[in-house]
């Protein structure tokens, strides 16, 4: 069955990447979450989808120019009124707001624009404080970073982001060590691409899809896990 899981928290419900659009998540019944992380000035695995604070709260600047301490205190809410005063959480405050549930945590290093030396051991002592990498897929688009979560940590699974087309995705991330790739639903257009990577042992994990047409469609075309703003509307069709 796939599996549903919201992407960045239940972001069209509440502010994305804060501890209120996880735990919304858990409240819907989402089968995972998906968040992104950078680093903050003092080496903290902070979760931000951007490089900069500008766009999702009320600082501007970059994310690595800020202590955690600093972050925590920002206000991510959007200005929505219901969730003021929401600031940027750690990954090990999210880790221990999902941890007594069951919900799958696809960890996304961003590392793609701007480098973090040492995000990537930074994020790998987080989840294993957190007692939850069972339940971690680590993912990124810089394969690099993914090379070097491996090495540090060849028990974590590995998603592989792409959002161009690449050839054979399945045997590449066979060949490379990986559970998944996670491509953008457009990839899906590809007749048989999720037969062709069952038979090379990669699951598919696909995102962003949110409307309910695209939703029905994409479930039923039976993905590892559709990633999505609206969990609810996933869970409801997918049933
Ligand atoms: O992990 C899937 C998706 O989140 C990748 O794109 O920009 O939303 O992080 P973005
Ligand atoms: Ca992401």
């Amino acid at each position: 069955m796939t599996a549903i899981w919201a992407h960045r928290g239940a972001s069209a419900y509440a502010p994305e990447n804060t501890l209120p659009a996880f735990a919304l998540a858990e409240e819907m019944g989402a089968d995972g979450i998906e968040l992104d992380v950078q680093l903050s000035a003092d080496g903290e695995v902070v979760v931000i989808h951007d490089e900069t604070l500008d766009r999702t709260t009320n600082a501007t600047g970059a994310v690595a120019g800020r202590t955690l301490a600093e972050l925590r205190t920002l206000d991510a809410s959007f200005g929505q009124p219901d969730f003021r005063g929401t600031g940027i959480p750690s990954l090990a405050d999210v880790l221990d707001l999902v941890k007594p549930g069951r919900m799958s945590v696809n960890v996304e290093l961003k590392t793609s624009v701007e480098f973090y030396p040492g995000i990537e051991k930074a994020a790998l002592d987080v989840i294993a404080a957190s007692g939850l990498g069972e339940r971690v897929i680590v993912s990124s688009f810089n394969h690099y970073t993914l090379k070097t979560v491996q090495q540090i940590a060849p028990e974590i699974r590995i998603g592989l982001l792409f959002s161009e087309p690449l050839y054979l995705p399945w045997e590449y991330a066979a060949e490379f060590g990986a559970a998944a790739i996670h491509p953008h639903y457009g990839f899906l257009r590809i007749p048989g691409a999720i037969e062709y990577a069952a038979v090379a042992g990669i699951d598919v994990n696909t995102w962003t899809v949110n409307s309910e047409e695209h939703l029905a469609r994409v479930i039923g075309m039976g993905p590892a896990a559709v990633i999505t703003n609206h969990p609810d509307r996933g869970l409801k069709i997918r049933g």
